[in-house]
């Protein structure tokens, strides 16, 4: 309910990006990392078994607040299947699908292979429906791609980022979506110009994670 009232991303901006006065790449961790990704090197696809959904490249870079790269940072991605259900929901996916673990170059880039996401609804049964139904709001959060970035001398960055032409963009039911956290996704309907064997529309992302100073404290995982 905290999320769904807004309260856990108002905590999330009002303790990240210098207390609420900067833009921050924060977002709300959410109920869905798991510790113990698999390692993947960079450019490998996250795709674990057979699943729906257009081609994604994802092309990035982590850097301090002066926009310095940071090498040797631990980079956990997930996110849900184009059917909109996390690997661990879905009994039709591998264990680990579309989640990994890469390790930011020397230019502080990662980059990987995946499929893109669709938005999804949050759970509408309990009293958080109730709440949604009362308030005349849809249970919907828009398309995103999470991350968890870990490096010693930094905040831990958990982050999601958007996609802007999600329908619910403007009314994400956690209210998670800052300017900072909008992707710049774009849809291509040519030929990939390396990848033979990727059909269209194939999708692409380019971002830039900001840490901050600090230390670097994991959360206790919501999945065991
Ligand atoms: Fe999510």
């Amino acid at each position: 309910m905290a999320g769904s009232l807004g309260v856990s991303s108002l905590v999330c901006l009002l303790n990240n990006g210098d207390q609420g006065n900067t833009e921050t790449s924060q977002s709300l961790l959410g109920p869905f990392w798991r510790l113990h990704s698999p390692k993947v090197d960079n450019g490998g696809s996250i795709v674990r078994s057979e699943t729906p959904g257009a081609p994604l490249f994802v092309t990035a870079r982590v850097v301090d607040e002066a926009g310095n790269p940071l090498p040797g940072a631990e980079v956990d991605i997930w996110h849900a299947s184009p059917v909109g259900l996390y690997e661990n929901q879905d009994p039709e996916q591998a264990d680990m699908n579309l989640r990994g673990k890469f390790t930011t170059d020397a230019d502080g880039r990662f980059w990987l292979r995946s499929v893109m996401m669709v938005g999804y609804p949050i759970p509408t049964d309990g009293v958080v429906g109730r709440l949604l139904k009362l308030q005349d709001r849809h249970p919907y959060r828009p398309a995103h791609l999470h991350a968890l970035i870990f490096k010693p001398g930094f905040k831990v960055l958990i982050s999601q980022v958007y996609d802007p032409a999600d329908p619910h963009i403007d009314s994400d039911v956690q209210f998670g979506v800052t300017r900072a956290l909008i992707g710049n996704f774009v849809r291509h309907d040519a030929p990939h110009p390396t990848e033979g064997d990727v059909g269209v529309p194939w999708y692409s992302l380019d971002y830039v994670y900001r840490m901050e100073a600090g230390d670097a404290v994991l959360p206790r995982p919501p999945i065991k």
